[in-house]
């Protein structure tokens, strides 16, 4: 539940979208503002964690799951009363459009139906007895503890749900910080948590992270990390634990996911399938296109196709039709990107695109940036934003040698019509990367597919089973086979 006495500071909530002021400069919307935890709520929060966990021994973690199943039920159908009130934050908060954001609204009820559905058949399956060499065992899927949930701005219902949800319903309590941007539309929810769940199996704190969040893990009373963010916060959290090696973490984090379009790719496809993976929701997806590689061969007539659908996009508020390009959630993030495009640009590169990387209050108009070279900041950074840098390649080796040189290791795509050469491709790659995508954008979905990353992009496994797996551990009840029992 929401906790009552605030120490912290209150902090104004502005909106993603601007208004015109009489001086005629543009500025965010005020929509209201939050009383922020001091470490007092917090460490408050966490106490109420500790006890309704109660080191296995609480009502919540000894519930029989049908029961727990219940209480989600109760959320899901409480947290469907609240779907027009909870889309018009997430368009007002973060400036996703209309039809995105109820597809984030629908898409995280459908992961908790799923997620449902997919405990219910770990359960039947784990309630098998097995009988190996006269012993009789019983394999149950059993809470962690304590689990810091942490999501991320982009989807902050989805995402965010995507951990808090399986943490949740394998029977851990959970203290969960709001991300920076949307944080009020968590407000409807917070009377739904209360209804549906026992006292203390999930507390909120709305408060600045980097105040609260040491506190929580320097406790040593965390038992599960889960954050959608950043791979510098993550590490630097984890160091905070003080049996850093005994807290598991489960984290969703940068990546600089790439696209490979050969010149015997489905060009139209490609181009296609490129734009809506760079652009949609401005960018700014864990598992949008944030490099586009090209062979030398097609590169120009590839790049005036991605010119010509990228000067189509309609920019725009949320609310408007067939918007793809809205605002995005602050000035300080419209700065970040006319900053890397400047960057390119004074070492060389084009935006090929008119109007590309022009500004009107928080819009940002998406830029083609080509050809990005190993000196540009765009080269390695993820931009998460709308920009779409273009690099070309002569040889198969030089277009891997990018995948397997970067950091990140989330996805990859392939626009290839040749089977042999995807099939040349596929293998190194899916050892590099969790997905490799043949002839479409990277994305996380279909939900039940495992979702998670290599090297500095993620840890753990996310999606409707796997995340059940991640948050909950595989203990068992064993006994000696007697007489009866044989029987
Ligand atoms: O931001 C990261 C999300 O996991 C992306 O999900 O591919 O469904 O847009 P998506």
């Amino acid at each position: 539940g929401a906790l009552k006495r605030w120490t912290g500071e209150t902090i104004p909530v502005r909106s993603a979208i601007c208004a015109r002021k009489p001086d005629g400069t543009l500025e965010q919307i005020p929509l209201g503002s939050y009383p922020t935890a001091g470490i007092p709520e917090a460490m408050e929060a966490l106490a109420a964690a500790v006890e309704a966990y109660d080191d296995g021994r609480g009502e919540w973690p000894t519930m029989a799951v049908s029961e727990r199943i219940a209480c989600m039920q109760e959320f899901t159908q409480l947290m469907m009363e609240s779907r027009a009130a909870i889309v018009e934050l997430i368009m007002w908060e973060i400036g996703k459009s209309r039809v995105d954001s109820e597809k984030e609204f629908d898409r995280t009820i459908d992961y908790i139906k799923a997620t449902i559905e997919a405990l219910k058949e770990l359960d039947n399956a784990n309630s098998r007895f097995l009988v190996v060499e006269g012993t009789i065992g019983q394999i149950r899927r059993t809470p962690l503890g304590v689990v810091l949930c942490m999501g991320p701005y982009n989807y902050p219902v989805n995402e965010t749900f995507a951990t808090l949800i399986p943490a949740m319903i394998m029977g851990n309590s959970v203290v969960f910080k709001p991300p920076t941007y949307g944080v009020l539309l968590f407000n409807p929810l917070l009377q739904a948590f209360k209804k549906a769940f026992p006292p203390g199996v999930i507390n909120t704190v709305y408060g600045k992270g980097e105040e609260i969040v040491p506190a929580l893990l320097e406790s040593g009373k965390i038992n599960v990390l889960t954050l959608i963010g950043s791979s510098k916060v993550a590490d630097h959290l984890k160091k905070m634990h003080p049996k850093v090696n005994r807290l598991r973490a489960i984290l969703g984090l940068d990546a600089k996911n790439a696209a490979i379009v050969l010149p015997d790719a489905d060009m139209n496809l490609a181009v296609k399938e490129c734009v809506t993976g760079a652009l949609s929701f401005n960018g700014q997806r864990c598992t949008a296109l944030k490099m586009l590689i090209v062979h030398r061969d097609i590169v120009d007539t590839f790049t005036e196709r991605l010119v010509a659908e990228v000067e189509k996009l309609k920019i725009g508020m949320p609310w408007e039709k067939g918007v793809v390009i809205t605002p995005l959630p602050d000035i300080s993030k419209v700065r970040h990107m006319t900053r890397l495009v400047e960057d390119a640009k004074s070492k060389g590169a084009r935006v090929l695109n008119k109007d590309g990387g022009t500004v009107c209050g928080t819009l940002f108009a998406p830029a083609v940036v080509y050809p990005v070279k190993e000196n540009m900041l765009l080269y390695r950074e993820e931009q998460f934003g709308p920009i779409v840098p273009v690099i070309s390649f002569d040889d198969l080796e030089t277009a891997l040698e990018y995948v397997i040189t970067s950091e990140h290791g989330q996805q990859v795509s392939i626009f290839s019509e040749n089977p042999e050469t995807i099939g040349h491709l596929v293998d190194p790659l899916v050892n590099q990367v969790c997905r490799v995508n043949v002839n479409c954008q990277c994305q996380r979905g279909p939900d039940v597919f495992p979702f998670t990353g290599r090297k500095d992009s993620a840890e753990g496994t996310l999606s409707v089973t796997d995340a059940l797996r991640s948050f909950s551990i595989r203990s068992m009840v064993a006994a000696k086979q007697t007489d009866d029992s044989k029987r």
